[in-house]
């Protein structure tokens, strides 16, 4: 017992080295004169940041009793390895929501996420990063590593962002997977409807492209997923919705697993996709489709450019019976 118990501590205690800091972003030294709130720039997430059903799951994580995945009541299973809960208290929301406000006001431009969302900010390129990485490893890490041991079993980096939809500007987010390990993605305002986060299967298994739930966004609640999840952020219908997403990265299980997004691993599809988990592509960013089948299900996108596009999914070999490849029509 006590060796299970030292090897358990072992285990538990070990800290993952930090990636070595970056060279400081250039809006980093414009916004640090700017700052509202400079508490959120410090490696410090006091407690009356969090909600308490985020204490509470952690301290069951950290106990050595969890069991996956009923870790505890008050961490939700939205569905099989998708689990959400209460995270962040109004307080926190209201400080942090207003911080990014001031950042939107200043101006100062900010790289986008990624190419598919025109009105984040990666909020560790604005100064936040000592705040993120504290709240990863005290928070996020002792939940997913008892959720997704193997994935979680270090976090030692993250990509941080924050995401913004309205009817005027991006209204959602296609179908596709995240380049992390594991997605932390909680909602920080405002009133919106739809907006709705839809999951699929896992990247390269027979129900990769089935429809699997559902999930509505609240705000101060967090949802927890594997990034190589397929999922998608549907259309806002009113409204503005604002979320902060860390993608946490385990760069040995990276190493270990050098073959995760090859395609040749996929397996044969067990059956037609659902419709809602194909790749609905947007009507200025050609090319994005993955899905090989699209126009089987659905309409081509207007506005589309022409051409071949990039669409690869299922890879050749791992079609389901009777495929109705459209590859060659878009
Ligand atoms: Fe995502």
């Amino acid at each position: 017992m006590g060796t299970v118990t030292s090897l358990f501590a072992r285990w538990w205690n070990t800290v993952p080295a930090l990636e070595e800091d970056e060279e400081e972003a250039d809006a980093t030294k414009r916004y640090r004169p700017l700052r509202k709130h400079p508490e959120l720039f410090q490696a410090r997430v006091p407690a009356t940041w969090v909600a308490p059903e985020l204490l509470e799951i952690v301290n069951a994580c950290k106990s050595g009793n969890a069991k996956k995945p009923e870790i505890c009541s008050a961490l939700r299973v939205e569905v099989k390895d998708v689990y959400s809960f209460l995270c962040f208290s109004p307080e926190f929301v209201k400080l942090f929501v207003s911080e990014i406000e001031n950042f939107y006001a200043s101006g100062i431009p900010a790289r986008r996420p990624n190419s598919m969302n025109n009105y984040g900010v990666i909020v560790n390129e604005i100064g936040m990063r000592p705040m993120i990485t504290e709240f990863q490893q005290q928070y996020i890490w002792p939940i997913a590593k008892v959720l997704f041991p193997e994935e979680a079993s270090q976090f030692d980096s993250h990509h941080s962002f924050i995401v913004r939809y309205t009817a005027a500007e991006d209204l959602g987010l296609d179908m596709h997977t995240d380049d992390s390990d594991v997605t932390f993605n909680v909602c920080l305002g405002y009133d919106f409807t739809g907006a709705t986060l839809t999951f699929c299967g896992y990247m390269g298994a027979p129900d990769h492209r089935q429809a699997t739930h559902v999930y509505s966004h609240e705000i101060g609640r967090a949802v927890l997923h594997l990034g190589s999840r397929r999922h998608g952020a549907d259309d806002i219908e009113n409204g503005t919705r604002m979320n902060l997403i860390i993608w946490s990265h385990n760069s040995a299980w990276r190493r270990a697993h050098p073959s995760r997004l090859r395609r040749e691993y996929y397996s044969k599809e067990a059956g037609p996709p659902d419709p809602v988990c194909l790749s609905t592509s947007q009507s200025d960013k050609p090319g994005y489709t993955h899905d090989r089948d699209f126009l089987a299900y659905k309409e081509k996108p207007s506005g589309r450019a022409s051409g071949r596009n990039r669409a690869w999914c299922p890879p050749p070999g791992k079609e389901y019976e009777n495929f109705p490849d459209s590859d060659e029509t878009m």
